[in-house]
């Protein structure tokens, strides 16, 4: 179980968080989710260790990790611009870590991953040759087989529909498979909600909401959840509706479909 118990950050007079309360239990997907400048990154670095919270603690399974080192951690994650080396190939790249490292992940066990992110195809590619769907799941490879034992990330927004969705899945596939707790960070409540065990929403460094999507969509917290969260999700939904016409009538009333139809 990973803990945050009152964590503050402050540059100067700036206080970015305030207040960080909760757990996230073993092989969790807890998604955080709003609007830019809230403090998602910075909440993903102090959990990380890159940055050390002005207050509060980190624990993990008991242990207080906030005076803990990143490296010493054991948790990982996956750059937004997924930090991949261009002189290398993706096979390089995936394995990289592992050299100074051996015996982390056994050959199998890296044969395995390749093959469930659908790599081996392309293994001997530079990373230019990759697309950015396969850049991600190469940098997400490389992360995997380090076995951290918790994950972090950051960059689905970056991918078109269909390449997202099919990421989704395997990290979800791969978090069921290996027990791994994960925090990913997105803007798209949709993906928090479909990804997710628990939803972390930040306004301003405080929590607008820590639930599960269902208690979410059912009990928003503040109007501020139902405006930011179950409103873009209700536009979404109305539009999916409209186009198929799965509530009866507004597809119909459309001039361009009605036109087609006569
Ligand atoms: N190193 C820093 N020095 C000063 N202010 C910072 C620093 N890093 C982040 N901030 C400020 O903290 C706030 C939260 O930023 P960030 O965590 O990046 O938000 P998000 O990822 O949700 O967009 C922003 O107002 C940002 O300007
Ligand atoms: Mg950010």
């Amino acid at each position: 179980m990973l803990e945050l118990k009152d964590i503050t950050k402050s540059f100067g007079d700036t206080h970015v968080l305030n207040g960080i309360s909760l757990a996230i239990g073993d092989g969790q997907i807890m998604s955080i989710l709003g609007p830019s400048g809230g403090g998602k990154t910075t909440l993903l670095n102090i959990i990380l260790g890159i940055s050390q919270p002005t207050s509060g603690q980190i624990v993990y399974n008991g242990e207080d990790l906030t005076n803990v080192p990143m490296e010493k951690r054991g948790f990982n994650i996956v750059f937004q611009d997924y930090a991949l080396f261009p002189n290398l190939n993706a096979y390089e790249n995936i394995t990289y870590g592992l050299k100074n490292n051996p015996g982390i992940s056994t050959e199998k066990e890296i044969k395995e991953m390749i093959s469930l992110l659908g790599l081996e195809e392309h293994l001997t590619k530079k990373i230019d040759e990759l697309s950015g769907g396969q850049k991600q799941r190469v940098a997400l490879a490389r992360t995997l087989v380090m076995k951290p034992k918790l994950l972090l990330d950051e960059p689905l927004s970056a991918l078109d529909g269909v390449i997202k969705e099919s990421i989704k899945s395997k990290i979800k596939q791969i978090v069921n498979q290996y027990n791994l707790t994960t925090i990913m960070v997105t803007h798209d409540p949709e993906e928090a909600c479909t990804m997710s065990d628990k939803v972390l929403i930040l306004n301003q460094g405080r929590i607008a909401q820590f639930a599960s999507p269902d208690d979410i969509i059912h009990h928003p917290a503040s109007e501020f959840v139902r405006k930011f969260i179950l409103h873009q999700l209700e536009v979404k939904r109305n539009n999916i509706y409209t186009l198929f016409n799965e509530d009866g009538s507004p597809a119909a009333k459309q001039p361009a479909l009605a036109g087609q139809e006569a």
